[in-house]
């Protein structure tokens, strides 16, 4: 099957390679860095043993190191950050080397920070190995570690020079990775794209039996919501913010859990659904938009309630949301199928209303 490529607009627009091997990124860095010597291959080794191979052997021109980092969010920190500094300096890395982040966000995230600090900046590439990181944190440029007063507190925005998005790595992909892709391709159907919507219900068992071909598409779909948002935006200061559609809710969720108990996607998924039953208070959706969109969220086993947690401590977790503006809530709300908005008018009791009902056993 052919390749695609698609262009994300920004400060420094920069290509989406979808559908080509990894063997094929090193003809590719060729074509396009000719100066480019030396590739750090930053990278988990769970992705290693699955993918060093492949994308090392297209890589003979290059003089290659190989930097690893254990799994896990706790990975993107400063600490982490400087080691990779060390090692970077050890194997002779300088302003010409290239950096590539094979992997999911944590890695798209720490080796993105990385490559925008090392000697003032670095060519970055980004090869996106979970779903997640392929239709969403590899796009965009925000690359960021983590700080103990919060989530992403220490980045930037820096564009790769290119993402090279090969779909078979997937295959790989533990099923509940993949859950944590598919909350946010749903939110990106939400925001933006009726059609991925529906074609997502269409073939609910095709995705849960890991179909190759519609994975491609729904890949392709889901991503193309993000480039065009940060295409319009690329630094968040207008519709950008719509891609934290699920994300207010979800993110009080986590926080209530300490990160342990529910993953990401799972935050996402009951945060869409709090969303959708907000807007259905407000009139923006029916009812059976609603259902619609719970139906398509428990067809991935994806939870779409939280029972037995405090409703008053979720509406005061939100309280601590970065996007508030002057202590007012800025919420994202669903408005029909297929299309968002922003609210920064929807009261605390309504929001309360909302978890009562979300929490009960
Ligand atoms: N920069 C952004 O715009 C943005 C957007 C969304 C999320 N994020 C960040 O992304 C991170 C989460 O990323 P994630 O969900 O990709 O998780 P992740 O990067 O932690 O990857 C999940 C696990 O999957 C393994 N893995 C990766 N690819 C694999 C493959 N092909 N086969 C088998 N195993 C594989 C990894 O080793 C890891 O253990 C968070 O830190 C979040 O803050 C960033």
């Amino acid at each position: 099957m052919g390749w695609q490529k698609i262009e994300v607009n920004s400060s420094r627009p920069y290509p989406i390679i979808l559908g080509n091997p990894l063997s094929e990124l090193g003809a590719y860095l060729k074509a396009h860095w000719s100066s480019t010597g030396h590739v750090l291959v930053i990278s988990h080794p769970e992705v290693l043993n699955h993918y060093q191979a492949p994308l090392l052997s297209g890589l003979n021109d290059y003089k290659v190191d190989v930097l690893v980092v254990p799994p896990g969010e706790q990975e993107k920190s400063l600490t982490r950050l400087n080691d990779l500094t060390t090692q970077a300096v050890s194997k002779g890395a300088d302003r010409h080397t290239l950096v590539i982040a094979l992997g999911g966000g944590v890695i798209g995230d720490l080796a993105g920070f990385f490559a925008s600090v090392y000697m003032r900046g670095v060519k970055l590439v980004q090869v996106p190995t979970t779903l997640l990181a392929q239709v969403d944190s590899s796009i965009g440029g925000k690359v960021a570690v983590n700080h103990e007063a919060g989530k992403n507190l220490i980045g930037a925005f820096y564009p790769p020079m290119a993402v090279w998005t090969d779909f078979s790595t997937l295959e790989t992909l533990p099923w509940s990775e993949i859950q944590n892709g598919l909350a946010e391709t749903i939110k990106h159907a939400l925001i933006d794209d009726l059609g991925l919507f529906e074609f997502l219900e269409e073939h609910k068992v095709q995705i849960r039996n890991r179909e190759s071909a519609i994975y491609r598409e729904m890949v392709t779909r889901s991503l193309a919501v993000k480039v065009r948002i940060v295409s319009q935006d690329e630094k968040e200061q207008g519709v950008r913010a719509l891609l934290n559609l699920g994300h207010s809710f979800g993110h009080a969720l986590e926080t209530y859990s300490e990160y342990q108990e529910i993953s990401h996607g799972q935050g996402v998924s009951v945060g869409l659904v709090a969303a959708g039953y907000t807007a259905l208070e407000k009139g923006y959706i029916q009812q059976k938009e609603l259902d619609r969109i719970i139906r398509l969220l428990h067809a991935f086993d994806l939870p779409t309630s939280a029972p037995g947690k405090d409703p008053e401590r979720l509406l005061q977790l939100m309280a601590a949301d970065k996007k508030n503006r002057r202590g007012q809530k800025v919420l994202i709300l669903p408005k029909g199928l297929g299309k968002s908005v922003i609210d920064r008018e929807v009261d605390d009791d309504l929001i309360l209303y909302v978890w009562e009902k979300l929490t009960q056993e």
